[in-house]
């Protein structure tokens, strides 16, 4: 959802030393995030260790092993022996044991990892057939959150740790626990691109270490991209119990082999709603109370054409002309908070986009193919973000074009006068003066126009759902999409996560 992308990044990776593991047979996990808090998770995951092939030669935790690790007195703790126990047992065997520092265990110190018979690195070096693959936790190429990467840095510094382990290790099991309540709220106001990878740090990370490939974790989504000069990088989603480790194998490492660079499956994918249907139907009412009640991520399509509109107007563009539309496209940042509010260049935007001057652009920039598919495919990113656990999104064509695999796509419909009669009371409560008769005929317009639009003109998707919304409440709408959606979601987990709705893991905790 970058445009111009003006972030600028230290080299991140090529300054930080990994560690080289050359030729090996390993096994990857990242981001257990375990806690004492969960005893059952971690004799699970020590369990899943207890299963490692006879001829596995390294395993590497790519960070966050721990909720949050704050020294080593944690080892000691009960319901970390079994964890203890089977790291041990593997290095005991041969098994090269490295931890990687994740963001939730940025304190681990190179003699923390002895206590379980590992090794403590950033980041390994895999030699492949197909080249070699850099394996880290990911959290540096988060580059646009930059409140984050201050923090990092900071913890990074020698004097600090040493500061904080100076401290009772009861006040440092506080310290972490409060500071994950300030992560979690931080993250909740950050826009989602914030917490996006920033690819080109990934790129010259590779090339600083002349790898071909990375693997990282850090933003519990399952992906894989093809970056810049044919780099590869693979996403791995947060462990969960039952979730095995990616195998590596020297044999079957060629990246271009299907194994390596296979995807974790349909059903790991962020699931995505569609409520597509004709100006004022209410999709979008819907479509916003729906991802609160979901805890997704609202996608409000229309916004971003408005906010797109707002731009080329602020520049002096001509919304007529598709090359300068595209031009203007591509010189903005343009991504959107979890609550469907769009951000052009780190500005919030709103009120701003429904002025007259807006209202009576947009339709032209929305008529321009090509800029309707740039602007699609940033939008189709947001399904990748981190934190992003599901998306809503409405508009005209979401579920036909935007999202044509989505999970559900629903087409909202209301009669003419129902939708005229809404429109009506909503300028009346704003207080601007109203004319029924003037109200349809506009809506008569839109209608025709949306209709003109060919592949974007609002439909039923096929396989999709039609939900009347004429003589519905909104609370009885919403419940009745709730019902629709239920069974994409997985059954809540049981035991300590069930009182947290991400289960902890919804995302990096930057
Ligand atoms: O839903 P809205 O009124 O905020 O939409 C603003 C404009 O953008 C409107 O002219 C329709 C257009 N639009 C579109 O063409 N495709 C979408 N997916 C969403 C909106």
């Amino acid at each position: 959802m970058s445009g111009g992308g003006e972030v600028r990044w230290k080299p991140a990776a090529p300054g930080q030393p990994a560690l080289e593991l050359g030729a090996v047979r390993a096994w990857l996990f990242t981001d257990l995030h375990l806690g004492a808090q969960a005893p059952q998770e971690i004799t699970s995951f020590a369990a899943a260790l207890g299963q490692a092939p006879a001829d596995l030669q390294a395993l590497v935790v790519m960070g966050d092993l721990f909720d949050a690790f704050v020294g080593p007195e944690q080892w000691e703790e009960p319901a970390f022996q079994p964890l203890c126990a089977a790291l041990s047992g593997l290095s005991g065997r041969g098994v090269r044991v490295i931890l990687l520092r994740g963001n939730r265990d940025v304190l681990l110190e190179p003699a923390d990892g002895a206590r379980a018979g590992a090794e403590v690195a950033d980041s390994v070096l895999l030699s492949t057939a197909g080249g070699r693959v850099l394996v880290t936790h990911g959290d540096q190429f988060c580059l646009r959150d930059r409140p984050y990467q201050r923090l990092r840095h900071w913890l990074r510094r020698r004097w600090l740790r040493a500061l904080g382990r100076a401290l009772p290790y009861s006040w440092r099991l506080a310290l972490a626990r409060r500071l994950r309540g300030v992560s979690r709220q931080a993250v909740a106001r950050k826009p989602l691109d914030v917490l996006a990878l920033v690819e080109p740090a990934v790129v010259e990370a590779l090339e600083g270490h002349g790898a071909a490939a990375a693997v990282i974790g850090h933003l519990h989504i399952a992906e894989e991209r093809l970056l810049a000069g044919g780099r590869r990088l693979r996403i791995l989603p947060a462990w969960e119990p039952g979730r095995p480790a990616l195998a590596l194998t020297p044999a079957a490492q060629s990246l271009e082999s299907p194994g390596f660079m296979s995807a974790a499956g349909p059903s790991q994918r962020t699931p995505v709603v569609t409520l597509d249907g004709l100006a004022g139907s209410g999709k979008s009412t819907l479509a916003r109370r729906l991802a609160q009640r979901l805890g997704w991520a609202y996608l409000d399509s229309g916004a971003w054409y408005r906010a797109l509109t707002w731009v080329v107007l602020a520049r002096g563009a001509d919304a007529a002309a598709e090359n300068e539309v595209l031009d203007t496209l591509s010189r903005i940042e343009l991504h959107c908070h979890a609550d469907g509010r769009v951000i052009v260049d780190g500005r919030p935007l709103q009120a701003e986009l429904r002025t007259a001057r807006v209202d009576a652009a947009v339709v032209e920039v929305a008529d321009h193919p090509r800029v309707r598919a740039a602007l699609d495919e940033r939008m189709r990113r947001l399904r990748s973000h981190a934190g992003v656990t599901g998306v809503v999104a409405d508009g005209r064509d979401a579920g036909t074009v935007i999202f044509p695999d989505a999970d559900l796509k629903v087409f909202v419909e209301a009669s003419r006068e129902e939708r005229a009669r809404r429109r009506a009371a909503q300028q009346r409560a704003a207080g601007l003066p109203v004319q029924e008769q003037a109200v349809l005929a506009a809506l008569a317009e839109r209608d025709a126009r949306d209709a003109s639009r060919g592949a974007s003109a609002p439909r039923l998707s096929p396989g999709g759902r039609q939900l009347d919304n004429s003589k519905l409440s909104e609370e009885e709408a919403v419940e009745r999409l709730l019902t629709w959606v239920a069974p994409l979601l997985h059954p809540p987990d049981a035991g300590a996560r069930a009182a947290d709705p991400t289960g902890g893991r919804a995302g990096p905790s930057h």
